[in-house]
């Protein structure tokens, strides 16, 4: 049996993590395809060499273009390498591009689909994201579904009950791993000038923030207006793409300590510490809730629901006044909730699944 994993954004590296020591504890016949989503050194390069992973037997450099070019090219150079390799099954996680592109290829070339990740819904058709992961699902013939609620979304989907498995999310096994050589390895506290629960940590990067004048600039009043009210700072390591987006309209970030993207155990010390984080990431919903800190999301919906369920995080908007109110609201919970996503042995699970069932 030979296995394809796939990756191209600093999320799927981080997720996909888990299933790759598995893969390798197994002795299992696998390569690593890469398509270059990301490919600056601190969204992608950071993360192989800190979480030990093997490199990338493929990487097709496809780099950043609107959506049809850059799935596209992912497609023909997709198709191209497992056509070479023939692998019995490939693996996607999440809902990128990448993700989308590898599904596409495989199901066409009758090759078996494992989607980690699957099931998860926001509802809102106007996220890309939310189109890659409808689409991945119907294409897969085997759904990792973190909880039992994405498992039922795929149920109302009419997708074969067989085909789905709930695993947990990889994420938990991820940050399990890495918690403590964060708490050990990571001077970032010190390097910013920091203590625990005296700033806010802050990360923005979807299309539907950072691409929207008017969203990006409410967020960012509203981190302004925390500042005032709290007198603590609010740290945002940027994403590129917001970077650029921050320059092209011209946005007033004044006061907010803008910084590089961090490698992983940085960002997981700054997580675990943070009083509350604001984010419109996936992973970061999911991270702070498994760290225990309290969330408030910057988006009108959300696909990990079960964070809203326990009390771990609530949907803000982007309107300042109601960042404000959220984050007051989430800065005096003191009860503390359980994880949803699982025991931390969700690549675990995985990889015996796709060995015995696949
Ligand atoms: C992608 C995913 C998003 C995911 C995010 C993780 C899609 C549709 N979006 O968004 O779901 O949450 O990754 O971080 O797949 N750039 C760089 N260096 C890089 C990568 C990107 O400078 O290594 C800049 C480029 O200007 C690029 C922009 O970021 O145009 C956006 O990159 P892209 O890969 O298109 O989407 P992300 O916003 O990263
Ligand atoms: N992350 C990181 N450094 C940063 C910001 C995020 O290592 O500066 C990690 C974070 O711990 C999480 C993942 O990146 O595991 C989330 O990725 P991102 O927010 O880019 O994408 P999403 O989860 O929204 O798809």
């Amino acid at each position: 049996m030979k296995i394809t994993i796939i990756v191209g954004t600093r999320p799927e590296i981080i997720k996909m993590s888990p299933i790759i020591y598995e893969c390798e504890k197994s002795n299992l016949d696998y390569f690593i395809l890469h398509t270059g989503q990301h490919y600056t050194y601190d969204m992608d390069r950071v993360f192989f060499e800190q979480l030990e992973l093997p490199q990338p037997k493929f990487n097709l450099n496809i780099g950043s273009s609107s959506h049809a070019v850059q799935t596209g090219k992912m497609l023909i150079g997709i198709e191209e390498i497992l056509q070479r390799e023939k692998p019995d099954t490939v693996l996607v996680e999440g809902d990128t591009n990448t993700v989308l592109a590898g599904a596409l290829a495989a199901v066409k070339l009758h090759i078996k689909i494992g989607h980690v990740e699957a099931g998860l819904r926001s509802y809102d058709r106007f996220m890309p994201e939310e189109i890659n992961r409808v689409l991945t699902d119907h294409c897969s013939d085997f759904l990792f579904a973190p909880t039992e609620k994405s498992k039922q979304n795929l149920l109302k989907e009419s997708i074969q009950e067989d085909k789905i498995f709930v695993t947990g999310n990889t994420i938990v096994d991820a940050v399990f791993k890495s918690r403590q050589l964060s708490a050990k390895k990571s001077n970032i506290l010190k390097e910013l000038k920091l203590k625990k629960e005296k700033y806010f940590l802050v990360t923005i990067h979807r299309q539907e923030n950072s691409d929207n004048r008017s969203r990006f600039d409410g967020i960012l009043t509203g981190l302004k207006q925390l500042i005032k009210k709290y007198n603590i700072p609010v740290i945002y390591p940027i994403h590129p793409r917001a970077q650029k987006k921050i320059q092209e309209f011209n946005l007033n970030s004044e006061g907010i300590t803008l910084i590089k993207p961090l490698d992983f155990l940085d960002f997981l010390q700054l997580q675990e510490n943070a009083r509350v984080v604001l984010t419109d990431s996936g992973g970061v919903q999911e991270e702070s809730c498994i760290l225990g800190v309290p969330c408030v999301t910057l988006r009108n919906n959300t696909e990990r629901p079960e964070t809203l369920d326990i009390g771990a995080n609530i949907l803000a908007g982007t309107n300042p006044e109601k960042i404000v109110d959220c984050v007051a609201l989430m800065d005096t919970k003191s009860e503390k909730w359980t994880n949803p996503f699982g025991l931390g042995d969700t690549g675990q699970k995985i990889v015996k699944i796709v060995k015995e069932v696949i």
